[in-house]
């Protein structure tokens, strides 16, 4: 295999090795047809069992019950910050905003109708998460929505919200599939796929059947739920290549055993690298408060830019890709996504330890 880097990219994130290898060995000849998956119909016999095993792949890692629809979608998690008003809001809808992500699903939801932002950490630098019993909601709220791990600041939901009554819809980008999720809570679960899940081009949607029902009757068809779930997600020419790489996506992390075997990992790769942060005398400091601490992105900043300028280049050089903060925020965030090696943070820690005693 050619040599592969540590690569701490926020998104599109690594994909792990073997599905690379897979994919790379089928390019040619999906499993033995003679043509590769981007050259068949996707209403081939061809095509049917890989959207199939995506969908399955998803169903059990996540125990998805079946009064829930599984689709495949374009347009990005962007797309969902739209579609999800233009379906379902109404009345007003509530809105917890914990970081930039949840800022812009707001911006376009208020072109729909009435928003209440019910919460946000804008004040404080978005470093926080709410308490449960903080939430208060509008007791009109067509749905809530939330961020359950905002990517840019690194800050994570430790439970999944309730609405109390009101149907809840997330944006779980960039920690679906790192650990168990309790789907019943949730109406809609959304998430671009280019972190844990596949390529970018892919959007998973997870939607109760009920809400379904809701979809307007006059709805433009390629923004229609009803109609893309009606259709099994080929309303018109899905995102094929992206689709089998969900399903070799699936199949990997199956093997891993499963989700919680993924969180375990997840949690000791995390622990390593904020245990790193925490016992570095302040040279790090963590961006998220202790209890908001995002297991997927570490966010924290050095003394200085110039000192994070070059840790970044320093990083490069020693074979770790990706590290630059988000370029709204600055700073540092390392992204250890399921298919990022627990090695790659062992040795990350092994450089900051090095770079903070010669610059500290
Ligand atoms: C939490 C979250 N939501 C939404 C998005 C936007 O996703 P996309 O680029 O697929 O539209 C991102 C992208 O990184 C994200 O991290």
């Amino acid at each position: 295999m050619k040599k592969r880097i540590y690569n701490f990219s926020a998104g599109p994130a690594i994909l792990p090795a073997e599905v690379l290898e897979k994919a790379q060995d089928e390019l040619l000849s999906l499993g033995g047809i003679g043509m590769s998956v981007m050259e068949v119909s996707h209403r081939s016999k061809y095509f049917a069992p890989v959207l199939e095993a995506a969908e399955k792949g998803i169903r059990e890692l996540l125990e998805v019950p079946e009064n829930y629809r599984i689709l495949f979608l374009q347009g990005g998690a962007s797309l969902q910050f739209s579609m999800i008003p233009m379906n379902f809001l109404r009345r007003a809808a509530d809105y917890v905003v914990t970081g930039a992500w949840g800022e812009k699903a707001v911006k376009e939801a208020k072109k729909c109708g009435a928003v209440n932002v019910i919460y946000t950490s804008r004040e404080s630098g978005f470093r926080s998460v709410p308490e449960e019993d903080e939430l208060n909601f509008s007791q009109t709220a067509d749905y809530v929505h939330y961020c359950s791990n905002e990517t840019i600041d690194g800050v994570e939901f430790k439970y999944d919200l309730d609405g109390k009554g009101a149907p809840v819809v997330c944006d779980a980008s960039s920690n679906i599939l790192s650990k168990p999720l309790d789907i019943e809570k949730y109406a809609l679960i959304y998430a671009g796929a280019q972190k844990n899940i596949g390529p970018s081009g892919v959007t998973l949607v997870i939607i109760r059947d009920d809400l379904l029902e809701k979809v307007p009757a006059n709805q433009f068809s390629m923004l229609d739920y009803r109609a893309i779930a009606a259709n099994d997600s080929m309303l018109n020419t899905p995102n094929t290549w992206g689709i089998y790489l969900v399903s070799l996506v699936c199949e990997w992390l199956k093997e891993k055993g499963g989700v919680p075997a993924i969180e375990k990992i997840n949690r000791e790769k995390a622990k390593i690298l904020y245990n790193a942060i925490d016992q570095s005398d302040g040279f790090y400091q963590g961006h998220a408060e202790k209890a908001a601490r995002s297991l997927m992105n570490v966010t924290f900043r050095l003394p200085s830019e110039a000192l994070e300028k070059q840790f970044v280049a320093e990083a490069a050089g020693n074979g770790f890709d990706g590290l630059k903060g988000h370029r709204s925020v600055g700073g540092i965030r390392a992204s250890i996504y399921n298919a990022f090696p627990k090695e790659g943070v062992e040795e990350l820690v092994e450089f900051m330890r090095d770079f903070s005693g010669k610059n500290g």
